[in-house]
């Protein structure tokens, strides 16, 4: 459920009208709603209510806007970061460090020693040669890192194949075969305090099934470590929790996730660790656009709306369906092409798709889009970076401001010998 809502036949953000937000902060822009992020965090942790000793870390990669975490903040959620980017802000919204997490294939030496400078709670490690590089710099700095193995259990999530993340050809975790030896290396090691597993076989996931299974293998992973001496004390089970894009799409449930995950870690008696994102942030935020002109088509017309594929990329990446809707619906339908103003046949963001009639002028939104969406715009045509509002009841703010193409612009310097 989410606060966007047609009041009047105009859509709303809460209370805000979006029109009111298209005119004081220009379009394309992205609109958060904080109630919604907040019922998001509050069903995700209720839904995991019997499961007693519990972390749940936004995966900041999903939505990292300061003021959006903060509202997280609020709702006592810690951080999964992927970068020392994102450890920042994650500090500065207020996340405190022992309730992050950092994850990631690629950590560099710098990141690790300002990650292990800040203090964080875990490093997900995700290859033996990462765990040696750690242990050597945490203990030239004398500190130990608090770490988690992150395992490859061989899933197929059933998703998109590039947010696809648990299969034995992508690039995460060890081998779960190699686990147990390349455990038993590493928790020789000073510097680092191995104490537990992680896994996050992929993203959008509208099965529980695989999930299940690579929970499943992790258990049984846990009991084998625990056979050889280990003390396994935390077990990070990811994100991947799908959201419907598409209306009347049934996905599991938070609850029937949690229940699921309480069943299977009855018996494992170690702190869990989450990592949603796109299940709090997703359907909280809306891309809000201003329809430039409708061009005939050879078969259905062009909608030609003011964003494009830099601000919300995941249709032109995925080829993922994000739902469309004028903001003051007038009752007729059309079919048409929504497409963005950006020179590639890749800046399309639906075909023959059925939606509320518009003319040039008028205002839509693409739903589902507070999650992976601003995170992933780019500059691309010179087109600067879109803006971003939240609203909380009656009110709202600029939180992130529209970076036009002229301040990209001034950041470029042409040398003195070109003359
Ligand atoms: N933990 C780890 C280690 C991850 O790699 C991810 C997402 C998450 C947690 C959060 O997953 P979520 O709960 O949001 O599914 N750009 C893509 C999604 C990429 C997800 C990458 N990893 C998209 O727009 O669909």
């Amino acid at each position: 459920m989410d606060h966007f809502t047609l009041k009047d036949g105009v859509l709303h953000a809460e209370d805000v009208p979006l029109p009111l937000i298209a005119e004081a902060v220009g379009t394309p822009v992205y609109v958060y709603s904080r109630a919604t992020l907040e019922r998001h965090a509050r069903v995700f942790r209720e839904a995991l209510g019997n499961v007693p000793d519990k972390l749940i870390a936004f995966a900041v990669k999903a939505n990292p806007n300061l003021a959006v975490l903060k509202v997280l903040q609020g709702q006592g959620l810690g951080a999964d970061v992927v970068s020392v980017g994102e450890m920042r802000r994650a500090l500065a919204a207020g996340i405190a460090p022992e309730k992050i997490v950092f994850s990631g294939v690629g950590k560099t030496a710098a990141e690790m020693r300002a990650a292990l400078e800040a203090g964080i709670g875990q490093f997900n490690i995700e290859s033996e040669e990462e765990g040696a590089e750690l242990a050597a710099i945490a203990a030239g700095m004398g500190l130990t890192a608090q770490c988690a193995l992150r395992v490859n259990p061989d899933v197929d999530a059933g998703t998109h194949d590039k947010i696809s993340t648990g299969k034995a050809d992508n690039k995460f975790g060890v081998p779960i075969s190699a686990a147990g030896q390349i455990f038993a290396t590493l928790a020789r090691l000073p510097g680092i305090h191995l104490r537990g597993v992680a896994v996050h076989i992929g993203s959008q996931l509208n099965d529980l099934a695989p999930l299940e299974t690579a929970f499943g293998k992790l258990g049984a992973l846990v009991t084998a470590l625990r056979g050889a001496g280990h003390a396994i004390t935390h077990v990070d089970l990811g994100g991947g929790l799908g959201v419907p894009y598409r209306r009347g799409e049934q996905l599991p449930q938070p609850a029937e996730y949690g229940a699921m995950v309480a069943r299977v870690t009855k018996d494992w008696g170690a702190r869990l660790i989450f990592e949603p994102g796109r299940v709090i942030a997703g359907n909280a935020g809306v891309l809000l656009t201003r329809v430039i002109r409708v061009k005939r088509g050879i078969r259905d017309p062009f909608v030609i709306v003011d964003a494009a594929m830099n601000d919300l990329a995941r249709p032109a990446l995925y080829g993922a369906y994000h739902h469309f809707e004028a903001v003051a619906p007038r009752g007729g339908k059309m079919v048409a092409n929504i497409v963005g103003p950006i020179c590639e046949t890749g800046d399309t963001f639906a075909m023959g798709r059925e939606c509320d009639a518009l003319d040039a002028g008028d205002l839509a939104v693409f739903r589902t889009a507070g999650a992976y969406g601003a995170t992933m715009a780019s500059s691309y045509n010179s087109r600067g970076f879109v803006a971003e509002v939240l609203v909380d009841g009656d009110r709202f703010a600029v939180v992130a401001d529209r970076i036009e193409a002229g301040a990209i612009m001034a950041a470029e310097r042409v040398p003195e010998w070109l003359g």
